[in-house]
């Protein structure tokens, strides 16, 4: 990954969220972010701040972490700073902090596409040092329930590219569909690469929580 060469924008870091919120699905007070912060006993959600733009922008910029993105590190600041200014109500951008180390370990983020269809994007990551304790799984679990619940979206979804291994295996984990597969439709540094597509309609999630 580059500053410089072609790049078409990332899944759902350079997403914007859709600007006619008449039919905002939340209702009478849309602040997607109202319900923060929300504790995960070792881990708390919360709002994404000034402090954190820095932090955030340097582990999502480390190779591991970028290896499978769309985005420059141009974008991503750019990108990471504009989303923890919104108050946008079809945008919320949250910090996984440990509480432990009161430390930002990740983040998660997700996007209204369309207002009168209930659809929204999420996208998420967590920096490598703190990979396989769940704190993903977990982070992205709590995103949906709040897309489907509070924010009462119908269809959720997330891109990913078909090499990110850890990614894919998160979606299938919580329960997301595998809706398609499209062939080379990014280009990535010179590169084309392919690009999954995942989604769960909130019928489904209700299912797998009642399973
Ligand atoms: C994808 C990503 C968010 C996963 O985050 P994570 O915090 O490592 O995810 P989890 O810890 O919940 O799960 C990772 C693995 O650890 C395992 N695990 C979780 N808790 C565990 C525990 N307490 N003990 C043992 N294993 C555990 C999970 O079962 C999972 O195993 P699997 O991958 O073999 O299925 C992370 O790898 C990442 O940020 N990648 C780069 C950014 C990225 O690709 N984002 C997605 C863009 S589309």
């Amino acid at each position: 990954m580059t500053d410089e060469g072609p790049s078409r924008e990332g899944w759902s870091r350079r997403r914007s969220p859709a600007t006619d919120h008449n039919a905002c699905p939340c209702g009478d007070n849309p602040s997607v972010s109202d319900s923060l912060p929300i504790d995960l006993g070792d881990v708390v959600l919360r709002r994404v701040g000034p402090q954190d733009i820095g932090p955030i922008c340097d582990y999502n910029a480390l190779p591991e972490m970028a290896e499978y993105q769309r985005w420059t590190t141009t974008q991503l600041r750019d990108s990471v700073e504009a989303q923890a200014e919104s108050d946008h109500p079809g945008l919320a951008l949250w910090a996984v902090v440990l509480k432990a180390e009161n430390r930002v370990v990740g983040d998660c983020q997700i996007t209204i596409e369309d207002w009168e269809t209930r659809q929204a994007v999420i996208g998420y990551s967590i920096h490598p040092d703190y990979w396989g304790r769940s704190y993903g799984t977990r982070a992205v679990r709590t995103l949906v329930d709040f897309g489907f619940g509070t924010m009462n979206l119908h269809r959720i979804f997330a891109g990913t590219d078909p090499r990110n291994e850890r990614s894919v295996r998160l979606l299938e984990r919580i329960g997301f569909r595998r809706e398609a597969h499209f062939v080379e439709d990014f280009l990535v540094d010179g590169e084309w690469v392919d690009s999954y597509v995942y989604a769960i309609l909130q019928k489904e999630w209700s299912e797998g929580a009642d399973a």
